[in-house]
């Protein structure tokens, strides 16, 4: 394997700058750890941003993974492929959508679910789309256009009309601005990439209120909060949104691209042949996956999240109750953890990288956790304790 120095000086050539890379050289993963090439053993509460749920080199997923390869790693959407059928009927059994569509990442699912609400409102006058300060919605022009944070869209503009950005969790502003020209809204119930914020119930109630009355389409972005990550199996059902669409990615390919959009009753007739469509979408490796992800979730992965959760944030809130003026806030749910400090948060996710622990910092200075739910109690204690060292 080349060495770090080698890497960073070929990607500096080769790439176009989009990420900022942790100055370490993976070598392997197991569980909930990663192995370098220094022989470092690094715990990862990040789990490859909410995506490796059942950590790394888990032998169901690997023995899905060679199982498939074997058989075909892609056939093309051309054919009825057996382990996409087998991953819709158990996604769509464990959480009472009637429909899925496959894609291949957040922000694809995105662009489907716009899709299907212009489509479903086509020749009427529903053309807006409505989302939320301190939302991430995706990259893609459309999805980019929903995501409100600046940082992410202001180089990109001219985006896509029709979209009104309203502030999170303020009922007055959806009471002004959404009317019967709203065709969509999209919600993430907790914001991932905004720090972890909560909806209030309050906003998720008139939102639901103002659905009744105006007919418009709700969007549920579980792509960071769903698949088992908050202890349910999307993180709106803790707030009760009357989702019509969810959003999903990261979790549900158990590592490998996979996404997702359900749909309901209402709008389960909405795409045609041809209408929508994905060379990759649902790739069958993938799907073999999912399938493990979701069969591990009906068999009681959600219990051992709440358990674990549960831990978590009772070591956490000592921590806050021992560093109140480090520590400003502790919130989230299940295994999306967001903890707000006092100070800007990068020096503490480098001063926990030096002890072996991998953590994020998202919105400058919340430390943001998404660990794999296979984590033990006796990880967190370790989490903990360097957690502490380092606040
Ligand atoms: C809530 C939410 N929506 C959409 C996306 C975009 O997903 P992807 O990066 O797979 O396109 C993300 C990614 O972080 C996300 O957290």
């Amino acid at each position: 394997m080349k060495d770090l120095n080698e890497l960073v000086n070929t990607e500096d050539q080769d790439f176009f700058h989009t990420y900022k890379r942790l100055k370490v050289v993976i070598e392997r993963g197991d569980g909930c750890y990663l192995f370098t090439d220094k022989g470092e053993k690094i715990l990862d509460m990040f789990g490859g941003l909410a995506v490796n749920v059942l950590g790394y080199n888990h032998p169901k997923i690997n023995a899905a993974i060679e199982d498939q390869v074997k058989r075909y790693v892609h056939i093309s959407n051309l054919f009825y492929q057996e382990k996409q059928i087998a991953l819709a009927d158990k996604i769509l059994q464990l959480t009472g959508f009637s429909k899925v569509f496959f894609s291949n990442s957040g922000t694809e699912s995105v662009e489907a679910a716009i899709k299907l609400i212009r489509k479903y409102f086509l020749g009427t006058n529903k053309k807006t789309l409505i989302s939320f300060t301190g939302s991430f919605h995706g990259r893609t022009i459309g999805a980019l256009s929903l995501t409100a944070r600046r940082k992410y869209r202001d180089q990109f503009e001219p985006l896509m009309p029709g979209v009104k950005h309203l502030e999170f969790n303020s009922l007055s502003d959806l009471e002004d601005n959404i009317n019967d020209d709203t065709a969509g809204v999209f919600v993430e119930c907790i914001q991932g990439e905004g720090g972890v914020n909560m909806a209030t119930d309050a906003f998720i109630t008139k939102i639901n209120e103002l659905k009744e009355k105006y007919g418009f389409i709700v969007v549920a972005d579980e792509i960071q909060s769903g698949v088992g990550r908050t202890g349910k199996m999307h993180g709106f059902e803790h707030f009760g949104l009357d989702a019509d669409i969810v959003t999903l990615a990261k979790g549900i390919g158990g590592g490998l691209p996979l996404g997702a959009i359900l749909g309901n009753e209402r709008v389960k007739n909405v795409f045609s042949v041809g209408e929508h469509g994905s060379t990759f979408g649902g790739n069958p490796v993938a799907a073999a996956c999912g399938l493990v992800i979701f069969t591990e979730l009906e068999n009681g992965l959600m219990d051992k999240v709440n358990r674990l959760s549960e831990y978590l944030f009772a070591k956490l809130n000592i921590m806050k109750s021992k560093f109140p003026e480090k520590i400003k806030d502790i919130r989230g749910k299940g295994l999306m953890i967001g903890i707000e400090l006092n100070s800007p948060g990068q020096p503490v996710v480098e001063k926990m990288m030096q002890k072996e622990v991998l953590v994020n910092c998202t919105n400058e200075n919340v430390i943001r956790l998404l660990p794999p739910y296979i984590i033990a109690e006796n990880d967190i204690d370790l989490f903990i304790d360097r957690f502490s060292d380092s606040v």
